[in-house]
């Protein structure tokens, strides 16, 4: 609880992946790998794909009316709509688009961008604007679509993104259910993971030029990235909880960015959190990037497993690099 007196409260979630599959055996037609290849070394089994009628316009919808309906609220209620993606619709912001056709007239509505990072960042962003007293009512979305952007020819990638979206209200509440957290970001590691735009010159009249390309498919360096996540994720969880008083005994469920099994089962061996407490969906979904905390939060909510009360300690880790934990409590 701040001085203002107001604490924050998750009240409800969603969750949507478009309907098409593409299982480890269809990916080892297309590139040079095995079911047995990616299952060991990943834990993935399947993802979901969006075709060119899906958008995250649409799968950020779905996932939103689940979160509002959860939360027993309506669109009207909402005050802010933070939409945390990579892959937006439409550069200029995608998060409009999803106000207009929630019909959540009153809520003001944004994107950010912090990659696999992404939901827990804007959990943060979110919170600030409910501790200050600013708004009341918040609708915070991860939607991502990284097919649009992998290398399908690129075994190194392709075999691990998925396409989703998740979303959570978070409300202005009298008991404070944001316990703590902490961010990072090290932009020297930048290389590591990318979606660079890339453009030549293009001269619009004598002289003078501008650069016009596009973003080019997703880049990266795994091992690196594999090191990055087991030694920084579980610093930084430590951090948080730190923060939050409490201790990795006390948390029922470890919710991390769905990247890669071994990196999931590594950092709950350093933070000796139980195989029990680390809720994963990898086998079916792949890397959903900024959905897959909120895609796992939502199943593991309405599967009952999470209950009202539980201590969950979860992070986000990916491209920029960025990284970060939030130790919150499930509910009002
Ligand atoms: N199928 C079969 N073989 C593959 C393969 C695939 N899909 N991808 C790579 N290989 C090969 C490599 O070419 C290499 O062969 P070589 O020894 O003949 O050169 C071998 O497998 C080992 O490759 P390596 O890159 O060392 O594998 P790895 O054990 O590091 O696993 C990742 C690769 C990508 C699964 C792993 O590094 C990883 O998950 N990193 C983190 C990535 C991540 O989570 N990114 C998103 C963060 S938000």
């Amino acid at each position: 609880m701040n001085q203002l007196g107001v604490g924050i409260a998750i009240t409800g979630s969603g969750s949507a992946t478009p309907a098409v599959v593409l299982d480890n055996h269809q990916l080892s037609q297309m590139v040079e790998t095995s079911d047995e290849w990616i299952t060991t070394r990943t834990g993935i089994q399947q993802r979901h794909l969006a075709d060119s009628q899906g958008s995250v316009t649409a799968l950020a919808v779905e996932a939103s009316v689940g979160a509002i309906a959860m939360a027993g609220i309506t669109p009207k209620d909402l005050d802010l709509i933070i939409l945390a993606t990579s892959t937006p619709d439409d550069l200029f912001g995608t998060a409009t688009q999803i106000q207009a056709l929630l019909g959540a007239s009153r809520a003001v509505a944004f994107d950010m961008t912090a990659a696999c990072s992404g939901f827990v960042f804007g959990l943060v962003t979110a919170a600030q604007f409910i501790r200050t007293g600013a708004y009341k009512t918040v609708l915070l979305i991860g939607a991502d679509i990284l097919s649009r952007w992998v290398d399908w020819s690129d075994r190194g990638t392709c075999i691990l993104f998925g396409d989703g979206a998740g979303a959570v209200v978070m409300q202005a509440s009298e008991s404070d259910r944001l316990l703590g957290f902490e961010l990072r970001s090290d932009g020297t590691q930048s290389k590591c993971l990318q979606l660079p735009y890339k453009a030549q010159n293009k001269e619009i009249v004598n002289g003078i030029s501008t650069a016009q390309g596009t973003y080019h498919p997703i880049t990266m360096n795994g091992k690196e990235v594999y090191k990055f996540a087991v030694q920084k994720v579980p610093e930084v969880i430590e951090k948080a909880l730190f923060q939050a008083n409490i201790t990795a005994e006390q948390v029922d469920w470890l919710l991390l960015h769905q990247a890669n099994q071994r990196i999931l089962d590594a950092v709950a061996e350093r933070l000796t959190i139980p195989k029990h407490k680390v809720l994963s969906n990898l086998a079916r979904h792949g890397n959903t990037s900024a959905a897959s905390i909120p895609l796992v939060l939502d199943e593991g909510v309405r599967l009952g497993k999470i209950q009202p009360g539980d201590v969950i300690a979860a992070s986000g880790f990916g491209a920029g690099l960025t990284w970060g934990a939030a130790i919150f409590q499930w509910g009002m």
